[in-house]
C-alpha cells in the first residue's frame, strides 16, 4: 500500500516558531559538570566551557535554552550562583540527591548562550518550590535591571555590566507532581504563579511568561489542573507548558513507534483546555504552548536506581544517560513531527536534555563529544524546519498497537521556507516493510528533490558510542523522484527521513 498527501500552498498551519528548537540544560548529573562545563578539559576556553560540545551544539541548532532545571530548580537559591566561584556555598540538591558546587552560575550560563550564538534565547525558571514572588522579583531585578539599585549594581559588580535580557520566564517546574520539592495544588500554585505574574510584570510589561501545566498527560489532575491555574493566570501568563517521556512499555516497540499520537492529543487537548478557559473569560486572547520538556527517556531505569537507595550526594554523578538507539531516532523524530504539525500554537518546546542526560550530545570527562542517534533528526529540523507548516493529511495504511489502537505507518508533516523550498519530514513506523510514499504537490511549483536523507539501519539497535561515535548517521537515498508535481519515494521501514525540494 502507498502512503499519500497533498500539498498546497493555501492550506498552511502556521510559521514555525524559532523557539520550537528550544533545548533543557539542568544542573542534573553531568548535564553541566563535565558535559557543558569543565575547566581543565583539553577543548575549554578560558571560561571553562568545552568548545567540543560548543561546535555540536551549535551544529544541533538550538534556540532557546531553558535553564536551571527541571526539579532542581525547586530547590535553587540563585545568590547562590553569582559572584565569586571560590566563595559560593556547596548545597545539597534535594532533586536528584547530589551535592551543587555553584561553580557554575547565572553568569556562566548567559556566557554559554552568547558563546552558542545570537540564535540561543535564555529562558530561566524561577523557584516556585521553596520560593516565592519576592526571590523571583530579586532575580528578575539582578538579571535584568540595567543600573542604579542594589541588585543591578551587585550584577554589575560581579563582572557583568550589562543586564541579561531575560524575557522568557517558567514560573517554577512541574508544580503538579507530586516528587517536586514544594509541589502544590492547582488552587495553590494558580494563585503564587499570578501573583508572581503580576509582580513581574510590574517590574517589566514585556516579560513572556510560561505557568506550569501537567507533567504528563497521564497526570490524575490532567486538564483540571490546566483549567484552574489559566483561571486564576489568563490574562497574565502567555504560555502552558507541557511536559512528555515516551519509552517502549513491556518491550510494547510497535506502541512505543506511535508516542506521538499520545503527544498529538496532549497537544490537542491541552488547547481545548485552554480555549475554553479563555471562552468563560469572553477573552480575545490564546495562551500558547510551551512544550518545554519532551523527548525519549528509559524513566523506568532511572526509577530503579532511584528506588534503590544507592545515592550518595556525589558532585555529577552519572545519570539518566540513556544511550539512545535507531528505533529511539525515529520516535524521536516523530516527536519532532508532531511538535511542527502544531506550530500554530506550539511556540516554545524544548528538548529535555541537551548534554548527557537524555540528550542528543554526550561527553567524556577530558576525553571525546560525540552525536547519539538523537542528534540528527533534530539537527535536521532545525536547519530546514523554518517556515510555514502546510497542512498535512495523511492517507496512510496503518498497524495495529496495543496502547493507540490502529495507527497510521506513516506520520509527516512539511514546511514551506520563505525562499519556497519545500521540505518534507516523514516516518515510516513499520519494522517490516518499506512505505511507498505519494505527494501530490499542486501550486506549490516545485520542480527537482534537492536531497533524500533517512536515518535507518538493519539493525534498529545500532548506537553510537563512546568507543564507535560514528557507527549510525544519515544517509542519502537515491531513487526519489519529482515528476508532474508529484513527488514519488520509498521509506526504509523503521526510518526518519528529511526530503528536500526545490
Ligand atoms: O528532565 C528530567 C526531569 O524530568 C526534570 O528535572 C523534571 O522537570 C522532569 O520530571
Amino acid at each position: 500500500h502507498t502512503a499519500r498527501f497533498t500539498l498546497d500552498p493555501a492550506f498552511t498551519v502556521g510559521e514555525v516558531n524559532p523557539r520550537l528548537f528550544g533545548s533543557f540544560v539542568e544542573h542534573l548529573g553531568r548535564c553541566v559538570y563535565t558535559g557543558i562545563f569543565e575547566p581543565g578539559h583539553p577543548t575549554a576556553d578560558e571560561a571553562g566551557l568545552r568548545r567540543d560540545v560548543l561546535d555540536l551544539v551549535r551544529e544541533l541548532g538550538v534556540t532557546a535554552v531553558r535553564y536551571p532545571g527541571g526539579n532542581f530548580v525547586s530547590g535553587y537559591k540563585w545568590e547562590d550562583s553569582v559572584g565569586p566561584a571560590e566563595a559560593r556555598p556547596r548545597r545539597l540538591d534535594l532533586a536528584w540527591r547530589s551535592t551543587e558546587t555553584n561553580r557554575f552560575g547565572l553568569s556562566e550560563y548567559i556566557a554559554f548562550l552568547k558563546k552558542i550564538g545570537p540564535q540561543a534565547e535564555p529562558m530561566m525558571a524561577l523557584n516556585l518550590g521553596t520560593r516565592g514572588v519576592a526571590e523571583a522579583l530579586e532575580l528578575q531585578e539582578y538579571a535584568n535591571h540595567p543600573a542604579g539599585t542594589a541588585l543591578s549594581d551587585l550584577r554589575a559588580a560581579h563582572g557583568d555590566k550589562d543586564p541579561f535580557g531575560i524575557k522568557l520566564w517558567c514560573l517554577g517546574n512541574e508544580m503538579d507532581g507530586p516528587w517536586q520539592t514544594g509541589h502544590k495544588t492547582a488552587e495553590e500554585y494558580g494563585r503564587v504563579a499570578a501573583e508572581t505574574a503580576r509582580a513581574m510584570r510590574q517590574m517589566d510589561p514585556g516579560v513572556e511568561l510560561v505557568a506550569c501545566g501537567s507533567s504528563s498527560q497521564s497526570m490524575p489532575t490532567f486538564a483540571e489542573w490546566e483549567a484552574t491555574v489559566l483561571a486564576e493566570t489568563y490574562d497574565l501568563v502567555d504560555h502552558i507548558s507541557l511536559h512528555a517521556y515516551y519509552q517502549p512499555e513491556n518491550g510494547d516497540i510497535d506502541s512505543f513507534l506511535a508516542s506521538a499520537v499520545d503527544m498529538e492529543s496532549f497537544i490537542e487537548n491541552v488547547v481545548a483546555t485552554a480555549d475554553h478557559v479563555g471562552a468563560r473569560l469572553k477573552s480575545k486572547k490564546k495562551i500558547n504552548l510551551s512544550f518545554d520538556e519532551w523527548n525519549v527517556w528509559y524513566i523506568s531505569k532511572w526509577h530503579e536506581i532511584e528506588n534503590s537507595g544507592d545515592r550518595d550526594w556525589a558532585e555529577a554523578p552519572r545519570l539518566l544517560e540513556d544511550n539512545y538507539s535507531v528505533t529511539d531516532a525515529v520516535v524521536f523524530g516523530s516527536l519532532l513531527i508532531a511538535l511542527l504539525r502544531h506550530a500554530d500554537r506550539v511556540t516554545v518546546a524544548c528538548l529535555a536534555q541537551l548534554v548527557n542526560v537524555i540528550a542528543p550530545i554526550m561527553t567524556e570527562p577530558g576525553g571525546s563529544a560525540w552525536r547519539q542517534t538523537t542528534f540528527f533528526p533534530f539537527a535536521q529540523a532545525s536547519r530546514y524546519g523554518r517556515g510555514q507548516v502546510l497542512d498535512v493529511r495523511v492517507d496512510s495504511p496503518t498497524y495495529k498497537t496495543k496502547k493507540y489502537g490502529e495507527a497510521d505507518l506513516l506520520h509527516a508533516t512539511a514546511v514551506r521556507a520563505e525562499d519556497g523550498t519545500v521540505t518534507v519530514f516523514a516516518v515510516n513506523r513499520s519494522r517490516t516493510e518499506a512505505l511507498p510514499l505519494e505527494v501530490a504537490l499542486g501550486g506549490l511549483g516545485l520542480t527537482s528533490v534537492v536531497e533524500h536523507s533517512a536515518l535507518a539501519d538493519a539493525d534498529p539497535d545500532a548506537r553510537n558510542t563512546l568507543d564507535e561515535p560514528e557507527r549510525v548517521t544519515p544517509h542519502t537515498v537515491d531513487g526519489t523522484a519529482l515528476q508532474d508535481g508529484t513527488l514519488s519515494a520509498v521509506l526504509e521501514p523503521l526510518s526518519w527521513n528529511v526530503i528536500r525540494l526545490a
